[in-house]
């Protein structure tokens, strides 16, 4: 049913959807990594600084419910060195099939867990990082951009960060940073992200630990909430920037965090958690949870209610596959007249003067830069543009996205790799000094597409393909016009 979002990495997680929950520190424990396992995503522990004997009974109890196919998360820069070293070895012995690091890439440590055959995940927020993880062995990368709630590793936005990676390494990406709904994994997945992770908007389901606190924090939150701050500073490296809900410590009514004698403002068991300290409020805590961390990314305004984990995978994948695909345009016609047999595999396309399959291929993986250059330049200048054009703007974006989706799957389905590359248009585009000049320029550009796909469409012979590319001319064609209106507003 949601065979369009289908992407190499799920292979390789063994996940049947490219929605990824973040390992969290005390809020993904087994009861989540279930259910988002079970709805078809891939989920991560959060075991951060966690005991071996709890690692142990997270992946047994998870073990005894039918999931095999599950990761966790460490911060080595976050732990005592001798604890990291058990909760590695009781990782392996427990074959854990995947584990994410964070806030460093230990090379050495990559390589082992490597050669012990686990998939090793890193998030990162920088190149620098994401090449180091590269030539340490990592297999998938996470692009966090600046936008993520929790700990924060780099400074740049998701938009600019993901496509540097994407373009730069030969590794999966997935993108991690105020991801909350289908229509922001749609848009990841067409910046050539293969998956998105979610955090924030997984924290707000009936399956996460976080305290119910927490939770309602998160649902009555507006998009400006959220603040970056190192003052929650206890347990981690110094400088340490996280992304939380403002609150009293952040408006500094608590006091200076880095000085005089450290406060208790609650219990989990008998653990005291200090003012200042990283834990945010968990279901087996007690005590002054406003003036706890908070965590929570920039997307925490569109979070607006609790729901399950299962129905929260199944509306994102809906919306995602809904956006991605045509088949909701489709008139059932058309869509009977592409019989599958028309698609022999048997006739040498190239000799009845169609393209042959390398020759298709290649042609849809050079629409597909081309319209992911076009769909990141609409996302970049959504923000710049004055209201009464943001709206059109991000029309035409859902639209590019959208077609970006039709053609990865096009190559995908008949066996080809999807470009990870972004054509020129994007840099000489963002370079016009003004939007209506790049308005102009992007009209320019997208007028040569059109001009591509009319070349293209004679030397296609699969009919569904040749509808789609059809419809995907319409739509730019509609869409130039819609532009050079709106430009005489601008
Ligand atoms: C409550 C919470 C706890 C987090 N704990 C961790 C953690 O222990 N380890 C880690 O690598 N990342 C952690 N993160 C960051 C996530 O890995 C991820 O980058 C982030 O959630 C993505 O942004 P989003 O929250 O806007 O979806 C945490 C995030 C949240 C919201």
């Amino acid at each position: 049913m949601f065979d369009a979002l289908r992407r190499p990495v799920c292979d390789l997680l063994g996940c049947s959807l490219p929605i990824v929950v973040a390992g969290m520190g005390g809020v993904s424990r087994h009861d989540l990594v279930q259910a988002v396992s079970a709805a078809g995503g891939f989920a991560f522990l959060g075991m951060i600084r966690e005991p071996v004997d709890l690692i142990q009974s997270e992946v047994k109890t998870l073990r005894e419910r039918g999931v095999d196919r599950f990761g966790v998360n460490l911060v080595p820069a976050a732990t005592d060195p001798v604890l990291l070293e058990q909760q590695i070895s009781a990782c392996l012995d427990l074959e854990v099939p995947a584990i994410e690091l964070f806030w460093d890439v230990p090379e050495a440590l990559i390589g082992r867990l490597r050669r012990a055959g686990t998939i090793v995940v890193c998030q990162v927020g920088d190149g620098t990082e994401a090449r180091a993880a590269e030539r340490a062995g990592a297999h998938i990368l996470i692009a966090q951009g600046v936008e993520a709630g929790g700990h924060v590793k780099g400074r740049q936005r998701l938009q600019d960060l993901l496509p540097e990676l994407v373009a730069k390494n030969r590794l999966p990406v997935l993108a991690a940073g105020g991801l909350i709904d289908g229509a922001d994994l749609a848009s990841v997945l067409s910046l050539g992200a293969q998956g998105g992770v979610f955090g924030t908007a997984f924290v707000a389901t009936e399956e996460a630990f976080a305290h119910p606190y927490h939770k309602r924090r998160l649902i009555e939150s507006n998009a400006t909430a959220t603040v970056l701050t190192d003052m929650f500073h206890i347990n981690w490296p110094r400088g340490a920037m996280v992304r939380v809900l403002a609150n009293s410590v952040t408006n500094g009514e608590r006091g200076d965090a880095f000085m005089g004698a450290r406060i208790v403002i609650g219990y989990e068991g008998e653990r005291p958690i200090y003012l200042f300290s990283t834990d945010s409020p968990l279901a087996s805590m007690t005590g002054d949870f406003e003036a706890m961390a908070l965590y929570a990314g920039e997307g925490v305004g569109r979070v607006s209610r609790i729901v399950s984990a299962a129905e929260l995978v199944k509306n994102i994948a809906a919306h995602a596959v809904a956006l991605l695909s045509v088949d909701n345009m489709v008139p059932a016609a058309i869509v009977e007249s592409a019989s599958p047999v028309c698609f022999s595999a048997h006739v040498d396309d190239s000799y009845m003067g169609f393209l042959s399959r390398s020759e298709l291929l290649k042609a849809l993986n050079e629409l597909l830069e081309a319209e992911r250059s076009h769909a990141r330049v609409t996302l970049a200048s959504a923000s710049e543009a004055p209201d009464h054009l943001r709206g059109l703007i991000l029309l035409i974006h859902q639209d590019e996205v959208r077609w970006c989706g039709v053609l990865t799957n096009a190559i995908l389905g008949r066996g080809g790799a999807a470009s990870n590359k972004i054509d020129t248009v994007f840099n000489q585009a963002m370079s016009k000094p003004d939007l209506a000049q790049r308005l102009e320029f992007l009209n320019h550009n997208r007028a040569c597409l059109i001009e591509r796909i009319k070349a293209l469409l004679p030397s296609v012979r699969d009919d569904d393909l040749h509808m789609r590319l059809s419809m995907m001319r319409d739509s730019h064609e509609r869409n130039g016009k819609l532009v050079t209106a709106a430009r005489a507003d601008l």
